[in-house]
């Protein structure tokens, strides 16, 4: 098979099937930003071929308005507007308003969507012993997957997904209920009583206190931490069609409520290739145990036969470097400072493994940098937030990503029940042979 493209006014790809005098000619489609992307959709009527992209990492699989990468350039933006103007001048409560919205907001606009995020932050009481069928040392991804996916046995009156007002209610509460699950999650695991969602309190500021507070003792909101885990939510937010967010849209494309959707997105970003890194991280540097153990390490990394990974390291997008990654440095001193801690071992480990893999052949070569989780499982340690909480924090800033992502979805008249197919690979047609006539 071969194929051309040409530049005539409406752009097209010329695919000729090899050894026959078959060809066709599919568009060629531009968006706003990004390379053309050829429209192969009759390819399979006109020439009988599918295409193979195991990983999607050639595929679109969408025409999305949200967010926009360019790994090359390490560029990041949200409906347009750059990842790094977001962190320094925006917060995560007018960051979701413009992921769901498409605009910023107008301050009258920003109030009342502040105001709908936070009514909705409580649960149902009846929700709440659901916590108690879990056992104490349950992973809180584990609780986090299962209680969201409840929520549509709870909220009954917001699952007809083709209705746009319950489309809005369900994602109101969505983006409002799971910071309070996440938390209740993490003081279920450590058995402190759960502490309901202050609503004056701004979206970070309210987490950290459902997180830390307990009823016992006054809580005394920090402004430099609550400043860097409102960062944190920002810069997770939402990433265009990754493993988790495509896994929302698969889900929502054969109409599946939103708690379902969002539910299946929780499991996809529990793997250590994706949401689990942070937390894959601080176990990696826990295991090198000290700076001098670095070159053995990294000698196994390049060991093809070791299976072992630096994690926190490479992107399927960026190939330069993950612009959130920057920002999470600078937000990891701030926290480190903040909270008078000089000598962090696990952070000078990881400025060392930084400054040797950046000059190392294999990672440069292969273009592998830090990731934003190099750096987001140290701040979260130094916040006193255990590991295994990581990727439910990394959930509740995606929610609204995923939420967005499922609402374009749901109203792009173009889609239809995402289907792949295969390549089939394995026996051909043969006929069954009875248990006693085998061998
Ligand atoms: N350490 C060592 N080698 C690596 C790493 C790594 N972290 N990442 C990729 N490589 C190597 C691969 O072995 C491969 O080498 P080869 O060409 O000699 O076979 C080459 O770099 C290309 O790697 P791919 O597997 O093709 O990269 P892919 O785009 O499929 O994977 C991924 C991206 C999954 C993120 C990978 O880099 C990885 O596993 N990183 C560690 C986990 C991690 O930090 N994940 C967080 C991602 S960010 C997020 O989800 C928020």
């Amino acid at each position: 098979m071969s194929s051309t493209a040409s530049g005539a006014a409406k752009p097209t790809v010329t695919v000729t099937l090899d050894g026959t005098n078959r060809s066709t000619t599919l568009p060629l489609l531009s968006g706003t930003l990004g390379p053309a992307v050829a429209d192969i959709r009759k390819l399979y009527g006109d020439l009988g071929v599918f295409t193979f992209d195991p990983g999607y990492g050639a595929t679109a699989s969408c025409e999305s308005k949200i967010t926009y990468i360019d790994g090359d350039a390490g560029v990041l933006l949200y409906r347009g507007y750059p990842i790094e103007q977001l962190a320094e001048q925006s917060d995560f409560t007018e960051v979701a308003y413009l992921l769901l919205e498409g605009e910023l907001p107008n301050a009258s606009q920003l109030a009342e969507f502040r105001k709908n995020v936070t009514y909705h932050t409580m649960l149902h009481e009846q929700l709440r012993r659901f916590f108690d069928g879990f056992r104490r040392d349950a992973h809180p991804m584990a609780i986090l997957c299962g209680v969201v996916g409840a929520l549509a046995a709870f909220y009954h009156d917001n699952l007809d997904i083709n209705d746009a007002r319950q489309r809005e209610v369900a994602a109101f509460r969505l983006i409002a209920k799971v910071p309070t699950i996440a938390a209740w999650a993490y003081k279920y695991s450590i058995g402190q009583p759960f502490m309901y969602p202050r609503n004056d309190l701004s979206y970070a500021e309210n987490f950290l206190y459902m997180l830390n507070a307990v009823p016992a003792e006054p809580y005394v909101s920090n402004p430099i931490l609550s400043r860097a885990m409102d960062r944190i939510l920002v810069l997770h937010a939402d990433h265009e069609q990754n493993a988790s967010t495509s896994t929302v849209r698969l889900a929502g494309s054969t109409g599946a409520n939103p708690f379902a959707c969002v539910a299946a997105g929780i499991a996809a970003l529990w793997g250590p290739a994706h949401g689990g890194a942070n937390e894959a991280v601080l176990k990696m540097l826990g295991e090198i145990g000290k700076p001098e153990n670095i070159p053995e390490f990294i000698r196994q990394v390049k060991d093809k036969n070791a299976h072992t990974k630096l994690m926190g390291f490479g992107h399927r997008v960026y190939k330069n470097f993950d612009p959130r990654a920057k920002i999470m440095k600078d937000t990891c001193h701030e926290v480190l400072a903040e909270l008078g801690i000089k000598d962090e071992p696990l952070l000078d480990m990881a400025m060392e493994m930084e400054r040797i893999a950046l000059e190392d052949d294999y990672f440069v070569s292969r273009k592998l940098y830090p990731n934003v989780d190099f750096y987001s499982g140290i701040i979260l340690k130094a916040m006193g937030i255990p590991t295994h909480m990581f990727t439910v924090l990394f959930a509740v800033a995606r929610t609204v990503g995923w939420v967005s992502q499922w609402k374009e979805l749901i109203e792009d008249p173009a889609q239809r029940i995402g289907r792949p197919r295969q390549i089939y690979s394995g026996a051909p047609t043969r006929d069954y042979v009875a248990v006693s006539r085998r061998d």
